[in-house]
């Protein structure tokens, strides 16, 4: 007699590293909620400051010939040259290029799934922008959709990164490179919004 499933079906990679990483999501989001960063221009220039940070940081990875075979098209989701167009837009100085991520190929499938899923979440970031009179052509470019739209851009990324094929250590770096992402993000912020997240 067949026996009965006794186990949910596997899932993808993308859906273990929002698994292992949702609380992390909640911190984060709660925190930058905290930081109101589109209270006025000035909270909005230091959240430019924070995604210079922390998308900065991932401009190697981006580029990163090994990762470009694995995701085919990486390098044009980089939003960092966005989050640079819309600083000059503000006239806000930049700073000097952040120190790069350096990991191995499956723990940066972790960092990258971190910042490109901000993407989904940034539609309700995007709509606060128009508020400051702000958009997609001026000072929130970094935030505005793919051109293919979010949701159909997040699905053919989740597909790549599921297609990878790991080891079980490698899947564990992938994890595990989710959450420091998440980590990091969390240190840009209090670094940038510090004094102000009560404020
Ligand atoms: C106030 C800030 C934020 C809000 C309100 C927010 C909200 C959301 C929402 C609603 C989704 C689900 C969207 C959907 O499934 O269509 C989402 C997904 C996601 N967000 Fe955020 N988010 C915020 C900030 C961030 C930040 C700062 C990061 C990373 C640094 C991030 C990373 C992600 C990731 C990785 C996903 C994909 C989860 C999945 O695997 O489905 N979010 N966010």
């Amino acid at each position: 007699m067949p026996s009965m499933p006794s186990s949910p079906a596997p899932q993808g990679r993308c859906q273990r590293l929002k698994l292992a990483s949702s609380r992390d999501h909640d911190t984060v989001d709660a925190l930058v909620m905290a930081a109101r960063p589109f209270a006025d221009r000035e909270r909005y220039a230091r959240f430019l400051r924070l995604q210079y940070g922390f998308h900065g940081s991932l401009v190697g990875l981006y580029q990163d010939t090994t990762l470009n075979r694995w995701l085919p098209g990486l390098a044009q989701l980089s939003r960092f040259n966005a989050v640079q167009a819309d600083m000059n837009d503000l006239g806000l100085s930049l700073p000097s290029v952040p120190a790069q991520v350096v990991v191995e190929a499956p723990e940066a499938l972790g960092w990258l799934y971190c910042s490109e899923g901000s993407n989904l979440g940034a539609a309700f970031l995007f709509k606060q922008t128009q508020q400051l009179g702000l958009d997609a052509a001026f000072g929130a470019r970094h935030l505005a959709p793919h051109p293919q739209g979010r949701a159909l851009h997040w699905r053919a990324f989740v597909e790549q990164v599921d297609g990878q094929v790991l080891s079980e250590a490698g899947d564990a770096q992938a994890v595990k490179g989710a959450i420091a992402a998440f980590d990091s993000y969390r240190a840009h912020l209090r670094a940038v919004f510090g004094d102000a997240l009560d404020a």
